[in-house]
């Protein structure tokens, strides 16, 4: 018997899921700080280029992938073309690697929210960070020594996101989104708010927005702009293709992306309004200059704003915000990452939901307490990140644009569907985009980063640990998601389905 495949109950409970996946902690932690080291105000300007020339057509790409061919990554591609399936797969094993660090990152702030209130880094709290609380060991070789303060808000969150979306997509992965975008919405407006109201915020936000037009004549920025719109809108890597693929026969799928999209970029600016009012406060508190108190990632998130909540008033409020925040930001990715193993699996196996998610999410959780809950997690962390979002992010999304309009000729079939469904038609210049801008782009990006990262290594890791979890994996994954490929597909996946349109 065929499973019918479970939907969306309608086009906002899909806008929010993927505005869920799209809001995450590159907008809270990532934005803010590209912006501020490539231009400036100057920035919005490549910022603009990438959004209109690579993410939103890439995220209708994707959109139209996952509608048409109504698959999981892998189902959809192997639908398009026999010899596309790895694609998906390899899009898959991209979302097990990050979702299996992204979780520890929840984690910490779920215990950063506590520590808000009590503020026991006292006045260091790097070393706090660093020693007291993730106890990170002085070398990276793996270890299996588990850091109780680690391992138990992460079990929490594998055992809440166990239960999410063995609730389905409509009671579960939708449901998620429709709480908690609101909710983070609401609590990040009131964080923005009090930041503007600290004393100095306004120079920080100087430093944000004064223009440095000389960045335009730099290619570094324009790499930047766009890496930052790949990672920021989720596209490229089966996530979009899966939440498209629940989505009714007949939805709007341009319109829903440009909402997306936009918001997307509204919270990312939002972000930035926050993040540099609260960095104006810092320096002003210790009397420096902005650019000594700038950070981003997990310097910013686990350093500058204890700190902050030290020296601010009110600081365990906007601390309980800001952490608040990063945990429901962060948590809404986590499923989207998730839900894209969950439906391959699915699809390939025939399985039904909650076997799917006990089974996937499962393991998932197991591989990830091992990893990142003991003394060398966040040496692993910060390796396997770089790897999933330079080699793995860009590389699939490359894959995904070239394999389906160069090799397979098939980009007239995307704009057909794409207008066939849509309020917004998109014609030559979306082909253009996709066949020829995109993949000129996505290779640059590419193959400057592997290059790079041959010639230098990456950060100051040594060459045995790179070679394990950067290269070694980079490198597995490919080849696993070949191997994925050739698994016959479970009887009930009708690999040949040809909706009607
Ligand atoms: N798009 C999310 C953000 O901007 C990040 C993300 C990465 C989400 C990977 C899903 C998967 O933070
Ligand atoms: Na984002």
């Amino acid at each position: 018997p065929r499973q019918s495949r479970e939907e969306f109950t309608g086009r906002w409970a899909f806008i929010l899921a993927a505005i869920g996946s799209a809001v995450g902690l590159g907008n809270i932690w990532r934005f803010p700080y590209v912006a501020y080291e490539n231009g400036g105000g100057a920035f919005v300007v490549p910022y603009l280029i990438a959004l209109l020339t690579a993410g939103i057509p890439l995220l209708f790409f994707d959109y139209a992938i996952g509608h048409r061919f109504r698959g999981s990554a892998p189902l959809a591609f192997r639908r398009l073309n026999r010899w596309a399936e790895a694609i998906g797969w390899w899009q898959v094993l991209i979302c097990v690697v990050i979702g299996i660090y992204y979780a520890a990152i929840i984690a910490w702030s779920i215990r950063y929210t506590g520590f808000s209130l009590t503020q026991e880094w006292g006045d260091d709290p790097e070393g706090f960070f660093n020693g007291t609380y993730l106890q990170v060991a002085d070398a990276p070789q793996p270890s299996f020594d588990i850091v109780p303060g680690v391992f138990w808000p992460m079990l929490a969150v594998w055992v809440i996101l166990i239960l999410v979306m063995g609730f389905g997509i409509r009671r579960g992965v939708a449901l998620a989104s429709m709480i908690g975008i609101p909710l983070l919405i609401v609590m990040f407006l009131v964080l923005v708010v009090i930041a503007l109201t600290l004393p100095g915020a306004t120079q920080g936000l100087d430093a944000l927005f004064t223009p440095n037009w000389a960045a335009l004549a730099e290619p570094g920025v324009w790499i930047a702009a766009y890496g930052q719109i790949f990672f920021s809108l989720s596209v490229g890597f089966g996530i979009m293709i899966t939440y498209a693929s629940y989505l009714k026969k007949r939805t709007n799928l341009t319109g829903s992306g440009l909402v997306v999209g936009l918001s997307n970029s509204g919270f990312e600016i939002l972000a930035g309004i926050g993040v540099f009012s609260a960095l104006g406060f810092m320096a002003q508190a210790s009397g420096v200059r902005v650019d000594e108190v700038v950070a981003s990632g997990i310097g910013l998130a686990f350093v500058a704003f204890p700190t902050l909540i030290s020296q601010a008033p009110m600081g365990a409020l906007v601390g309980i915000l800001f952490f608040g925040s990063l945990v429901i930001a962060g948590f809404t990715s986590l499923i989207s990452i998730l839900e894209v193993v969950v439906s391959a699996v699915k699809d390939k196996l025939g399985w039904g939901r909650w076997t799917t998610v006990l089974v996937v999410v499962g393991l998932s959780a197991v591989v990830s307490l091992a990893l990142f809950s003991t003394t060398t997690g966040l040496y692993m962390l910060d390796t396997m990140d770089a790897f999933a979002n330079n080699f793995g992010i860009v590389g699939a999304a490359l894959m995904s644009v070239l394999v389906v309009t160069a090799v397979l000729g098939s980009a007239r079939r995307i704009v057909a569907h794409l207008n066939a469904v849509s309020s917004f038609r998109v014609g030559g210049i979306f082909t253009l985009l996709i066949g020829v801008v995109m993949p000129l782009v996505l290779s640059y990006i590419w193959l400057s980063w592997i290059m790079e990262t041959i010639r230098d290594g990456y950060g100051d890791y040594p060459g045995d640990f790179l070679g394990q979890y950067g290269w070694g994996l980079a490198l597995g994954s490919v080849a696993f998601a070949v191997l994925l490929s050739l698994i016959p597909w479970s009887k009930k996946s009708n690999l040949y389905e040809e909706p009607v349109e």
